[in-house]
This record gives C-alpha cells, sequence and structure tokens, in this order.
C-alpha cells in the first residue's frame, strides 16, 4: 500500500476531495472511503501472497460498490450470512469464489449458500455436518472446509481471540474433536471435504502465531493421510492482521507474512512428506479500516472540573468499538488551522450513556468549539458493519472518493426508514 500508517489522509482531504467540502455536501455523521486505497490495499495482498486465494472478510464493511471493488481487483470473499451473501452474487459476485463461515448458521444461512452454489462452507461444529449434509440435493456435492481451532493466543482484545478452545468457534485440535468432525464429514457422500480452516483472532500485529498455525495445521493434515489416507488440498488460515490506529502504533507487514507463510508451509509439509496445500487467507480490517474516515461535527463543548468533552453528533451507534474493546482513535480537527496548543479532551457521542465515548484524553486545539469537523481516522473497518440503531439516530452514509470525485455509496438512514419499520398497534 502506498501507506501503511494510519494518516493515509491529510488533515483537509481525502481522495483529493476536502472532508468539509464532503461535509457539507452529504451531511455528518458521515463515512468517507478512499477507493484508491482500497484498491492498493487489495493490490497489495495479491503481491504478498501471489499463489494463494485473498478473500475479502465482508464483516469488516461491506456495501455493493465493495463487493464491486473486491472483485474487479481479483480477491475472493468470505461471508457469514445469508445477508452478506445475498448482498454479493446480486451485485455480480461469483458465488464459487465465496466462503461462508458461521459458528450458528440458520437454515435461511444454508439454503441461500445452496441456492446460490457457494463455493465453500466451513463447518464450525459436529451439529451441523448432518443438518448441512442434509441440505445438499441428491446427486450434488458441496465443498467444505472444517474449522479448526490451533490452541494459539493472538489478537488484540480478549473479545476477538478466537484461536484457543475457550471460545465458540471451531473444532478443537488438542481435544480431538476436529479428527472426529473430519472422520464424519469424510463419511457423507454430499460433502467434499477440501480443506482446514482456522482464523486465530483479530488486530494480531505479529507474525509468529500464523507460522505456529501453518505447523498445527499441517501436523493434522498429516494425521489426517495418516488414519485416512487422504491429501486434503487446501488451507483457509482467516484473517486478523492488524492494522495501527493511532501514530505510530505498529501493523502487520503484509508483505513479510506472506513470505514467511509460504517458507514455513513449504518447510513444514516438506517435513511431514506432504504436497503443499493451496493457501487462503481472509484480510478484513487491513483492506478496509485505514482507507475509511470518519466524520463528525462537533455540537457542544464542555469544561468540567477534571475533564473537556467534546460533543460530536455521532458515537457508539455508529463506532461502538471504544466501548467493546476499549480501543484508542487519534482524532483530528479538520478544516481548519488553529494556533491554540493542544489540550487533552475527551470526544464523546450524542447516545444515552456515560459510555458513549469515542476517544478519551486526546490532543486537540484549545480553541475546538461547535460547528468544527472532526474526523477519526482507520475508520473502514467495523464501524458502520457494527452499527446499532440506538437512540433511533439513523445511520450514516457512506461516501466513496476518488479522483477528486465524491460520491454517495450508501445514504443515511432516514427518520422516514426508521418509522417505516414500525407496524404500529
Ligand atoms: N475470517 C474469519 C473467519 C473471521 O471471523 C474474521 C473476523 C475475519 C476473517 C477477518 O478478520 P480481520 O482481518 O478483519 O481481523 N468487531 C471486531 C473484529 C471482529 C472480527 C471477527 N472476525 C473489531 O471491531 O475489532
Amino acid at each position: 500500500p502506498r501507506s501503511t500508517t494510519p494518516l493515509a489522509h491529510d488533515d483537509l482531504a481525502v481522495g483529493g476531495v476536502p472532508l468539509t467540502e464532503l461535509a457539507d455536501r452529504f451531511g455528518t455523521p458521515a463515512y468517507v472511503l478512499d477507493e484508491d486505497e482500497v484498491r492498493h490495499r487489495c493490490r497489495a495482498y495479491l503481491r504478498a501472497f501471489p499463489e494463494a486465494d485473498v478473500l475479502y472478510a465482508a464483516k469488516a464493511f461491506l456495501c455493493r460498490a465493495m463487493v464491486h471493488w473486491v472483485q474487479e481487483e481479483g480477491l475472493g470473499l468470505d461471508v457469514c450470512s445469508a445477508g452478506e451473501l445475498e448482498l454479493a452474487v446480486t451485485t455480480g459476485f461469483a458465488p464459487e469464489r465465496i466462503v461462508l463461515h458461521g459458528n450458528a448458521k440458520s437454515p435461511d444461512d444454508l439454503r441461500t449458500a445452496l441456492r446460490l452454489g457457494v463455493g465453500r462452507i466451513v463447518i464450525d461444529s459436529t451439529s451441523e455436518i448432518a443438518r448441512l449434509a442434509a441440505a445438499v440435493p441428491a446427486g450434488a456435492r458441496q465443498k467444505v472446509l472444517i474449522r479448526v481451532v490451533p490452541g494459539i493466543a493472538a489478537g488484540g482484545h480478549a473479545k476477538i481471540r478466537t484461536g484457543t478452545d475457550d471460545q465458540k468457534f471451531g473444532l478443537s485440535i488438542a481435544d480431538g474433536s476436529a479428527l472426529h468432525a473430519i472422520t464424519r464429514v469424510l463419511g457423507q457422500p454430499r460433502l467434499e471435504l477440501v480443506g482446514l480452516h482456522c482464523h486465530l483472532g483479530s488486530q494480531i500485529t505479529t507474525v509468529k502465531p500464523y507460522l505456529s498455525a501453518v505447523r498445527r495445521l499441517v501436523g493434522l493434515l498429516a494425521r489426517i493421510h495418516e488414519q485416512h489416507g487422504v491429501t486434503l488440498p487446501e488451507l483457509d488460515l482467516g484473517g486478523g492482521h492488524g492494522v495501527g490506529y493511532r501514530p505510530g502504533e505498529p501493523a502487520l507487514d503484509i508483505a513479510c507474512l506472506g513470505t514467511r507463510i509460504r517458507a514455513e508451509l513449504t518447510g513444514s509439509c516438506a517435513a511431514a512428506g506432504l504436497p503443499v496445500p493451496r493457501l487462503a487467507v481472509e484480510p478484513g480490517r487491513a483492506i478496509a479500516g485505514p482507507a475509511g474516515v470518519a466524520l463528525y461535527r462537533v455540537l457542544s463543548v464542555k469544561q468540567t472540573g477534571s475533564h473537556t468533552f467534546v460533543a460530536v453528533d455521532g458515537g457508539m451507534s455508529d463506532n461502538p468499538r471504544p466501548a467493546l474493546y476499549g480501543v484508542r482513535y487519534a482524532p483530528r480537527l479538520i478544516g481548519r488551522r488553529s494556533a491554540a496548543a493542544p489540550e487533552p479532551v475527551t470526544v464523546v457521542g450524542r447516545h444515552c450513556e456515560a459510555g458513549d465515548v469515542l476517544a478519551s484524553d486526546v490532543p486537540l486545539p484549545g480553541d475546538i468549539r461547535p460547528g468544527d469537523l472532526i474526523g477519526v481516522p482507520v475508520a473502514g473497518a467495523y464501524h458502520l458493519s457494527m452499527a446499532s440503531g440506538y437512540n433511533l439516530v439513523g445511520r450514516p452514509p457512506v461516501v466513496a472518493v476518488i479522483d477528486g470525485q465524491a460520491r454517495l455509496l450508501v445514504r443515511r438512514e432516514s427518520l422516514a426508514d426508521i418509522q417505516e419499520r414500525d407496524i404500529g398497534l
């Protein structure tokens, strides 16, 4: 990518369009996506993993334009619901390049996946095996992967660690449930087991856990070969590649990750006497996150004995991440240069609770005032996709910018939209 720092955007412009202009034209709060940055990040992945399938993890952020960009750049897609899947396929994404995940796939998720012909379904539990097999039409065969838990602790916060046995996803290698499920799947004529999957967690900033995962998964491939005489051709290592949210925070080096994984995979397979399986990775955050800026208008500034609260027109309904994971952002004043010295302030939202904080103790110019614009960089992933309807404020729009041009991708959720769904007494 052109920029691996969180500050891919200068104070005033994204994709050649001043943020002030975008705020005037589209209103605030709003999410601004740098299309070029998304595309560059996709290309960086293809360069880093030349012999692998790179699947964009839709849960980070999805809209029709994003589906289209990712498809044009040659990536596949990871989805985890009928909703994500339908949006992608009705936008024209090739279903065979889509992988469906989920620890609790609904009957509708499975029906939709089979009807649309998704490339792979990732089995997450033993109880899912017979249910899926029964849903596959007679004479057909669905390609599946099994999600295994390698017993590796990694990830930026306890709530987003999925590599150990104390969480809900996948089948444990350590207690034998992975191997048991594999045996069951191999006995299902309507399921074609093509490989193993694991996802260690999210916001991982070092390469090492991925190399450990490769070794453990190749170990399991070898046991499968030994017990069943089957050589599985695919290995999907999930996503989780961390980004920096504030200046100077480390991001996972994707080029290095690609090289080291390839070397580890080649070495481990050679040692086990196995052919090298086809690799897949599923980055979400590292593609969408740094390409997005959240734009807010300051509504009030309040001094208390100990704090200065700068309240903006969005908050935890469009970004629950500080409240959920304690993530720290670096908001900045947009659209005017202030000569005032920076002072520590707490940027809060408009919602009805004290935990509605976007950034605590961050430096902003001492003369910050109502009407000012605030930009929060690295807001492209897990902001809007996790937005809620709290306080019926309506979800913000998404605007794309490229080459000095802005266009609306997703319109603001209006009060009319909200009221329409409520069918009354
Ligand atoms: N593959 C699977 C199976 C996943 O569960 C996830 C994310 C990914 C890929 C993509 O991970 P990424 O590259 O984006 O880290 N809401 C949290 C993150 C939850 C991640 C869930 N799974 C946050 O805001 O930090």
